[in-house]
């Protein structure tokens, strides 16, 4: 007995100094020597990196609202705390203008920082980490060809254990893959460039993905929808009730490369972003891979209950200018507000009256009952960069009180949706905090 005590000590002993050892040791750099041999020189280096770095949309997340774009601080409010982006320019003191080739590559990679340090997740590295050695170091040309930026972002504000950022090495060994993404040789290229960007670079499933408990993306529901910071990044699997497996090839071709799409409604919110900063720069190609690829995604059915219904009567007896008689589903006030802030851009009809941006007829958002996208848009505004000039709508957040936007998303719900909702002051006083 007592030799089978000190045997399990042993082991205990032996098991404790092994993970010990995996947390602490100094993390290693990979050797990226051979990546940097088949690079291009020059400017077509350079260019390449513009075109990635737009591709894996760094802008979004490395830059605040109005100011110089990679300088960092925007704020990512985690269940457990805040952190904010760091300064991403070539800026020596403030910036990353003193990290090595080998040190971005390992930041994209495996989430670590120059002094060896783990990086959070709100870093979506674990998608980054599929792209291959060269096409980072080429969005590293490209960020260190643009004049480095002065600016400290915020202190990050999270309690313990969360500030214990070795804590993530057993995140990463879990959920992060290794290498870069393989080309699956029973699909056409077509589709493997398709699932290389929307993956390694465009990160759709970051957004579209749930997370399991332990905030990594779940796979075994890929695209299946999710919940982020007040918004529903909706179910984009190939489910013909709940997800996208209705939309047509052109359809998603057009929302991806131009923000909106004809009977879809617009992107707005992260989406918008996503469309303005980085997928309406794509070349048709590149969209038509993306295309191919995410409606490859097997279905994935959701609870969500934003079923689209596309003619809901009151919308189709409506003319642009006029509403049909549907204002005794509501107390008049979501109807009078409509009329008074929405109808000059909108219509009544669902087609949009200055452009097709503002066409509302079989959007997702004015389906959803809970309101939560319609309540965000109604608060913060949209707009989106065309070939045709900015598409805009105002913010109505300091405009209307939480009664008002109550009764106008019940309203814009039963309208253009044809949906009962009961959206309360009290859901839109919750999505002002988000
Ligand atoms: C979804 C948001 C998001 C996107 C997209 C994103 N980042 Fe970040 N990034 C962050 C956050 C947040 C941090 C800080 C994480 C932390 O403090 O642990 C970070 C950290 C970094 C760091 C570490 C810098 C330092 O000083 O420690 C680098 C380098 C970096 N990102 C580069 C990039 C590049 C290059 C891209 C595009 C390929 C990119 N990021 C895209 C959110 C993002
Ligand atoms: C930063 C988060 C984020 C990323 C990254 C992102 N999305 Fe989205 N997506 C959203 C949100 C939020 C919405 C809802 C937008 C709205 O209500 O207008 C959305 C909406 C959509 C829709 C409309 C669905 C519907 O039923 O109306 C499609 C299609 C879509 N995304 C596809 C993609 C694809 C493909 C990618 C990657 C190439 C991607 N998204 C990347 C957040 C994101
Ligand atoms: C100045 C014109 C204008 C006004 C006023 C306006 N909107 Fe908009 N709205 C737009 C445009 C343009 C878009 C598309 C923006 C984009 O593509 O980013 C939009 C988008 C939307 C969307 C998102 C559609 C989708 O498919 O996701 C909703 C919902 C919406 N508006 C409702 C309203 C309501 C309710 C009001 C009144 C409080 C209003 N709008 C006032 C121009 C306007």
């Amino acid at each position: 007995m007592k030799r089978l005590g000190l045997l399990l000590l042993a082991a205990v002993v032996v098991i404790a100094a092994g993970v010990a050892i995996f947390l602490f040791k100094p993390a290693s750099l990979p050797d990226v020597s051979a990546a940097q041999a088949k690079l291009p020189a020059g400017q077509a280096l350079i260019d390449r990196g513009e075109y990635l770095t737009r591709a894996a949309d760094c802008v979004a997340c490395h830059t605040t609202a109005g100011d110089k774009p990679y300088a960092g601080g925007l704020a990512f409010k985690l269940p457990f705390g805040t952190i904010y982006s760091p300064n991403i320019t070539a800026d020596k003191d403030t910036g990353i203008g003193n990290w090595s080739d080998a040190e971005f590559v390992r930041a994209l990679h495996q989430g670590i920082d120059k002094d060896g340090q783990n990086l959070y997740p709100a870093f979506s590295y674990a998608a980054y980490a599929q792209m291959t050695t060269e096409d980072a170091l080429a969005i590293k040309a490209y960020l260190f060809s643009l004049p480095p930026v002065k600016a400290d972002a915020p202190k990050n504000e999270l309690g313990f254990p969360f500030n214990q950022r070795y804590v993530m090495r057993f995140w990463n060994l879990l959920f992060v893959p290794s290498g870069p993404l393989q080309p699956d040789p029973a699909q056409t290229a077509e589709w493997n460039r398709g699932a290389y960007l929307v993956e390694a670079m465009a990160h759709c499933g970051e957004c579209h993905t749930p997370r399991n408990l332990f905030y990594a993306v779940d796979n075994g529901r890929k695209f299946a929808g999710a919940e982020l910071q007040g918004w529903k990044a909706y179910n984009i699997s190939s489910d013909k009730r709940t997800g996208i497996g209705g939309w047509s090839d052109q359809q998603l071709f057009d929302y991806l490369s131009k923000g909106h799409a004809e009977n879809r409604g617009a992107a707005t919110g992260s989406m918008g972003e996503a469309v303005d900063f980085s997928l309406r720069h794509l070349t048709p190609e590149d969209i038509k891979a993306i295309v191919t690829y995410v409606k490859s995604v097997p279905p994935q059915t959701s609870t969500d209950k934003a079923v689209v219904e596309a003619e809901p009567a009151a919308l189709t007896a409506s003319t642009a200018y006029a509403p049909a008689a549907d204002a005794a589903t509501q107390d008049g006030l979501g109807l009078k507000l409509f009329q008074g802030a929405c109808a000059s851009c909108h219509g009544w009809n669902g087609e949009g009256l200055q452009t097709p941006y503002a066409a509302l007829k079989g959007s997702r958002t004015v389906n959803d009952p809970d309101g939560t996208n319609l309540i965000q848009v109604i608060l913060k505004g949209a707009h989106m960069t065309t070939p045709q000039g900015r598409q805009s709508m105002p913010a109505f957040a300091t405009a209307y009180s939480d009664v008002e936007i109550a009764a106008l998303s019940n309203y814009v719900l039963g309208h253009f949706g044809g949906k009962q909702s009961a959206i309360t002051p009290a859901d839109v006083a919750k999505a002002r905090t988000q």
